[in-house]
């Protein structure tokens, strides 16, 4: 018997309701998909509210060196507390961990209403650096005495055109952070059988950051995938192609040309609006799933917040971080129970009895909970 011992993050708000709907959904997929020889090994984290309670830390460093050891975690939304200094739990999971990629495969699911015409046009995976940029938080408030520190350098050093009063934050891109984000788009690109991977960038505004990446992307490929991977002006059939768009036209791109795109590797703030606007053109995020990974550890977990307005009212939606789980199982090569809980979904979705947010978005539909909404999708299996 094979097991595998996944770690999870129950999560604040609707985080136990999800938990406790989509749980058992993936337990009975592996079950059902290999019959006992396969079983995931759950073990519980604590972080977020729970973890404050019991420990009087919202991120106990039991956790943290348990996940330092692990590879495989998942983990419901984390509320950031209001008040000055604290920083979101989110972040730090993603900068203790070096989890640089953010990987979101957004494809549509019949039956949904969609603001576009031709959502079902939309398959794409994007790759999105999660350790840089301008998230980097190297930030300086307007009239501060940092801020009047470099701007001065700036100014005076630097020879630079700026007002002294100007909040300024820091926006590092490298070369390393680049490289390694796209190889993980291109390494997923060649092992998925997908025909392109596109680099979306602002490089024609921002030379050195939005355009280094661009560059040390191109500059990956050539060094490191010859024969394999070509630009668009060498495309061949079975090889994948690598593009760049400017960001703004990407856009664009995505409305009226998205099946030409199969793969997005792109910096932090492009890839955090590019993730969001696919997943609006397919739907919105209620059935967005998502992983955050480095090179040792994953953690896979539902795209929504916490959405205090409705929890403990038995109306989340479970999908999200459902459907985690199984690009979960997929990326560990369970994909015979990944493909049951993608096909459960489907025919939730086809006999319209949903939770509240998609019955809102599926004409005809009959509003559920969220708990009866997992026994559907359980006895769909
Ligand atoms: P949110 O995603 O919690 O809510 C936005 C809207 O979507 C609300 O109307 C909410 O009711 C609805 N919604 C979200 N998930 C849903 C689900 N599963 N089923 C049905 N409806 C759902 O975003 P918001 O309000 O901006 O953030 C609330 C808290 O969540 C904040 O503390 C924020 O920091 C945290 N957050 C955590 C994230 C994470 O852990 N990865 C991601 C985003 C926000």
């Amino acid at each position: 018997m094979s097991t595998r011992t996944v770690y999870f993050i129950e999560g604040d708000g609707i985080g136990a309701e999800v938990w406790g709907a989509a749980r058992p959904v993936l337990d009975a997929a592996v079950e059902k998909a290999y019959s006992g020889s396969k079983k995931i090994d759950w073990v519980e984290l604590l972080a977020g509210e729970k973890a404050y309670k019991a420990t009087g830390s919202y991120l106990p460093q039991d956790t943290l060196d348990t996940l330092a050891k692990a590879d495989l975690a998942m983990k419901g939304p984390l509320q950031t507390p209001v008040g000055k200094g604290f920083r979101s739990l989110n972040v730090t999971l993603r900068q203790t961990f070096d989890l640089y990629a953010c990987i979101r495969p957004i494809k549509y699911y019949d039956g949904i209403e969609s603001p576009v015409k031709r959502p079902d046009l939309v398959d794409i995976v994007v790759f999105r650096e999660n350790t840089e940029d301008v998230y980097a938080g190297i930030e300086y408030a307007s009239g501060s005495d940092e801020a009047k520190r470099v701007a001065e350098f700036l100014i005076d050093e630097m020879g630079a055109k700026l007002d002294p009063s100007a909040g300024i934050g820091i926006k590092p891109i490298t070369p390393k952070g680049s490289r390694r984000l796209v190889r993980r788009a291109l390494d997923y690109a060649l092992e998925q059988n997908r025909d392109s991977v596109t680099l979306v960038h602002k490089g024609n505004i921002m030379k050195f950051t939005e355009g280094g990446f661009r560059q040390w992307g191109y500059d990956l490929a050539a060094e490191e995938y010859a024969g394999k991977v070509v630009t668009e002006d060498k495309a061949e059939a079975g090889k994948v192609v690598i593009k760049d768009r400017i960001a703004d036209a990407m856009f664009q791109e995505a409305l009226m040309r998205p099946e030409q795109y199969s793969v997005i590797a792109t910096t932090n703030l492009n890839g955090d609006y590019i993730s969001d606007a696919l997943a609006a053109q397919v739907g919105g995020l209620g059935l967005a799933p998502g992983v955050n990974m480095g090179d040792t550890l994953a953690i896979y977990e539902a795209t929504h917040g916490t959405a205090p307005t409705i929890a403990g009212k038995d109306m989340a939606n479970p999908g999200s971080i459902l459907l985690s789980g199984a690009m979960m199982l997929e990326n560990i090569g369970w994909t015979e129970a990944s493909d049951l809980i993608k096909g459960s979904v489907v025919k939730a979705l086809a006999a319209k009895k949903v939770t509240v947010d998609l019955a809102s978005q599926i004409a005809g539909a009959e509003t559920v909970g969220c708990k009866a909404f997992g026994e559907i999708l359980l006895s769909n299996l």
